[in-house]
Parts: C-alpha cells; sequence; structure tokens
C-alpha cells in the first residue's frame, strides 16, 4: 500500500488506514478531512535492542523536588505548581498579539538573572525584533541565547550542544521536520516536530516552552493537537483590548490544574497582578442597571467579576443572544429559567452578556449573578451596589450549593462589599465573615425580592 522508499504516509486519524499521498476522503472509513502526514517508522530501527531498562520496587523509586527551580516569575512559578520541572516541556498556547512572546521572553530573563543558561529559538521573528522586545522589558542579563531556527532537528541538535536550563521555542508552528514533507504549521509537522523536541528534552533534562497560536477555528493545527505530547498545558486569555490576562493550566503533571495567574500588560512588559478582584472590578460603574458581581473561583482562590447584561428590544425574527466569556448554551438555559419561573419575556428582546475585563468563567456558580445581571438590565434597575452574588441555578428556578463559599465572602469583604447573596445551603452557619453578611438564597424569587428587582 505505501510506497516503501517513502518515510512518510497519510493516515487516517480516526480509522487508521495509510494512503502514499494526501485524499479529501479516508478510503478506508470514508471520514472526511481525515488524512495527516506522519512520520514511518526507520524499517532499520525494526529489532533494535531494548532499553535496557530494568524493573524495581516501585516503594525503592524516589521522588524528588529538587528537580524544580523557580523561573522568578512568582506567577508565572504558581500555575506551573512551583517552578519550572527539569526536562518538562511546557506548551503556552493562546491568540496572536496575547503576549505569549512577552511571557516568554520575560522568563528567559528571570532563568538568567539566575545565572541560568535559557536558549530562545526565535522561528518567527528575528533576532532583531526579539532584542527589541528585550530593550523594552529592560533586559539586560547576559545568559539568553537567541537563534533563528525552524528546522525541528536542528533545533534538538542545538539542545543537546547548548545544554541550556531551559528551551523556548516561538512557535512549534514554525517548526519543520526533514521526515514529512507538508508545510510548517500542518498536524503532521506541528505533532511531528513537538515530538521530537520533547523526547529531547525528556532526555537530556532541558525543560522546554512551546508556544502555539490557537487558529481563529480553535483546533486545527493548532495546540491541540500537542495537549496529550506535552506535560503541562497553559493557555494565555484576554481581551486584546484589555491590559488584563490570565494565565489557566488546563494540563499539569506536576502540579493542579486550574491555577490561574493575572497578569497586565503594561508598556514594559508583564506585570503580576497582585489584587485581580479590584483590577477586573476597576471600571464598574456604579448605579447602572445590568452589572452584577459575581464571586468566582479561579483555580484555588476567589476572585470578583463583573458580569454585564444588555437587553433590548429585538427587530429580529430570531433575537440575538451573545454571551462573551461565558458558555452560550448556560445563558440559553437561564434566559428560559428567567422566563419559566419568573414571567419575564425574552423571546422579543435581544440579550448581550459579557464578562468585563475579558475573563473566561465555566463555573456555575456564576449563574446567580448572571440571572441577576439579566434582570437587572431588562427591570432598568440597578442592583444594591454592595452586594455580590453567586450560586448555580436549576431548572425549577431553586438555588444550589456550590463550593469554598467562605473564601468568597471573606473576598467580598475584603473588597469592601457588605452583602452576599449565596445559595441557602452555603448559608447555613455562615451569618457574617470580616462584616460582610451572608444571605441565604433558596430560589430566585428570594433574589429578586433581596436584590430590589421584585
Ligand atoms: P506578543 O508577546 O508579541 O504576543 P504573542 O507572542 O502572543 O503574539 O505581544 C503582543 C502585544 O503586546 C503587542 O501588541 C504589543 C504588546 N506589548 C506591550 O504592550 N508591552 C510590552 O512591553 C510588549 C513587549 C508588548
Ligand atoms: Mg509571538
Amino acid at each position: 500500500m505505501v510506497d516503501k522508499a517513502r518515510r512518510s504516509a497519510f493516515v487516517c486519524q480516526q480509522c487508521g488506514h495509510a494512503a502514499p499521498r494526501w485524499l479529501g476522503q479516508c478510503p478506508g472509513c470514508e471520514a472526511w478531512n481525515s488524512l495527516v502526514e506522519e512520520a514511518l517508522p526507520d524499517p532499520r530501527a525494526r529489532g533494535r535492542a531494548p532499553s535496557g531498562a530494568v524493573p524495581r520496587p516501585l516503594a525503592a523509586v524516589t521522588a524528588t523536588d529538587s528537580l524544580r527551580r523557580a523561573t522568578g516569575l512568582g506567577e508565572l512559578d504558581r500555575v506551573l505548581g512551583g517552578g519550572l520541572v527539569q526536562g518538562s516541556v511546557v506548551l503556552v498556547g493562546g491568540d496572536p498579539g496575547i503576549g505569549k512572546s512577552t511571557l516568554a521572553l520575560q522568563a528567559c530573563g528571570a532563568l538568567a538573572r539566575q545565572g541560568l543558561p535559557v536558549l530562545y529559538v526565535a522561528g518567527e521573528e528575528s533576532p532583531e525584533q526579539v532584542r527589541l522586545r528585550a530593550d523594552r522589558l529592560g533586559m539586560t542579563e547576559a545568559g539568553v541565547l537567541i537563534v533563528p531556527e525552524t528546522g525541528a532537528e536542528a533545533v534538538a541538535a542545538l539542545i543537546e550542544s547548548t545544554r541550556p536550563a531551559a528551551v523556548v521555542v516561538d512557535s512549534i508552528q514554525t517548526l519543520a521536520t526533514a521526515a514529512l514533507g507538508s508545510a510548517p504549521g500542518s498536524v503532521g509537522q506541528v505533532r511531528e516536530s513537538a515530538a521530537l523536541l520533547v523526547s529531547r528534552c525528556k532526555a537530556s533534562g532541558v525543560a522546554c516552552f512551546l508556544i502555539g497560536h490557537v487558529t481563529k477555528e480553535g483546533t486545527l493545527a493548532g495546540p491541540r493537537v500537542l495537549e496529550h505530547l506535552v506535560d503541562t498545558v497553559l493557555y494565555f486569555e484576554g481581551d486584546g483590548a484589555h491590559a488584563l490576562r490570565v494565565l489557566r493550566a488546563v494540563k499539569n503533571r506536576f502540579g493542579s490544574t486550574n491555577e490561574v495567574a493575572v497578569f497586565e500588560m503594561a508598556e514594559d512588559g508583564l506585570r503580576e497582578v497582585a489584587n485581580p478582584s479590584a483590577a477586573f472590578l476597576a471600571e464598574r460603574p456604579v448605579d447602572a442597571p445590568g452589572s452584577a458581581v459575581l464571586a468566582t473561583l479561579e483555580g484555588s482562590r476567589p476572585v470578583l467579576v463583573e458580569i454585564q447584561a444588555l437587553v433590548s428590544r429585538s427587530g429580529l425574527a430570531m433575537p440575538r443572544r451573545t454571551a462573551i466569556g461565558l458558555d452560550p448554551g448556560r445563558v440559553a438555559l437561564l434566559l428560559a429559567v428567567l422566563e419559566k419561573r419568573m414571567r419575564m419575556p425574552f423571546h422579543d428582546q435581544d440579550v448581550f452578556l459579557n464578562v468585563a475585563g475579558g475573563l473566561r468563567i465555566d463555573e456555575p456558580a456564576a449563574d446567580l449573578a448572571i440571572v441577576a445581571a439579566v434582570a437587572s438590565a431588562a427591570r432598568g434597575r440597578p442592583l444594591p451596589a454592595d452586594v455580590v452574588v453567586w450560586g448555580e441555578v436549576g431548572l425549577t428556578g431553586e438555588v444550589r450549593a456550590v463550593g469554598r463559599a467562605e473564601s468568597r465572602v471573606r473576598e467580598a469583604a475584603r473588597q469592601g462589599f457588605r452583602r452576599c447573596l449565596l445559595p441557602a445551603g452555603n448559608a447555613r452557619g455562615l451569618a457574617a465573615v470580616d462584616g460582610t453578611r451572608a444571605q441565604g438564597i433558596a430560589a430566585l424569587d428570594q433574589l429578586f425580592e433581596a436584590a430590589e428587582l421584585a
């Protein structure tokens, strides 16, 4: 089937059928667009001697944390689980222009400041461009080596020869291996090049940052195809129009996932934000309808964010539903609950929702704040200014308990809010924390009562 002289084949990702050239439809399973170029194993490598690994008792294996070193960027270290593990590969994904290169370069600078050599592989920008950015960041360290290189084998060889403490590959989409004929950035190239670097970094104990753009479609040839290959996946998020950036761990073999760091993009690079709640609420309008303050959990810590809603009469047969930073399916469900349980009609209304500051929220605890913001917008009445809201809303309009109630109330108190509207199930035995009152809400009608929307 496959030409023996060739070193690659196009393999269906669904059924494994191998074809000598690219086809739109797999002859094996008839799936469309499922063929990806893959390197074929070298026939000479067949029957190669085993690696020589010997089984030993698991109890005799010692796990040390000494292989972990702080990069020096505190927030990055926290998201990594306490520092960068030697020989680990970290994928940093995000939209173009969000600040991935800046973050990587700052991490290089911080490592170099500790006297550790680092290698920056620039595939997208010239060394001169990177130097301009380094100047802007005020980086004067001598320990950062830079090389413009896009060959995966060449980068692997450079890792061997320079033996840095860490290597940054910016970006993985620019790399190509000679084993494949397809263009850089294709699924096959991205995966094969990354696999080569991962094995090289593991073997030589060099920590590696792979930078990857998320394509507009979200998946194709993007970092997603790499997630299972690497140890840690960090996503850098934010709204390009705002300065706030959130770095999130979605996979971490060496630490907890869902740990989050907040940065602010300034003139001289990324700055760590010590008080994210204050930053996310900085531009909150007072006494405006459609604005609700939510206490959400970002990883292990509570953060206050503003949920904004706009409800306006629609001229369309299918009214608009736009939710930025929230799950649109969840929003549709909550609108249906409001319509059914609270008799608020939305069938002829456009509804827009936004999480101020560009944060993305997946937590069901956002439900009650979404409902409060929408109801406040629809009624044209602002919510009381000193109130923070959270809780999961069920289909019958009941409000369900969520985790970490006390720490959310504490964060509300720390930011100067006097009252929390939270699930009744959480409020039991929690009358007040640090002078902030915790008021239990069992159902939507109680929310309307407490938030003066009835
Ligand atoms: P960049 O790190 O190049 O993004 P990415 O690698 O994710 O594509 O940064 C992009 C933006 O950040 C760019 O529009 C300029 C801005 N920026 C600052 O505002 N301050 C700075 O100090 C730097 C280096 C960049
Ligand atoms: Mg970049």
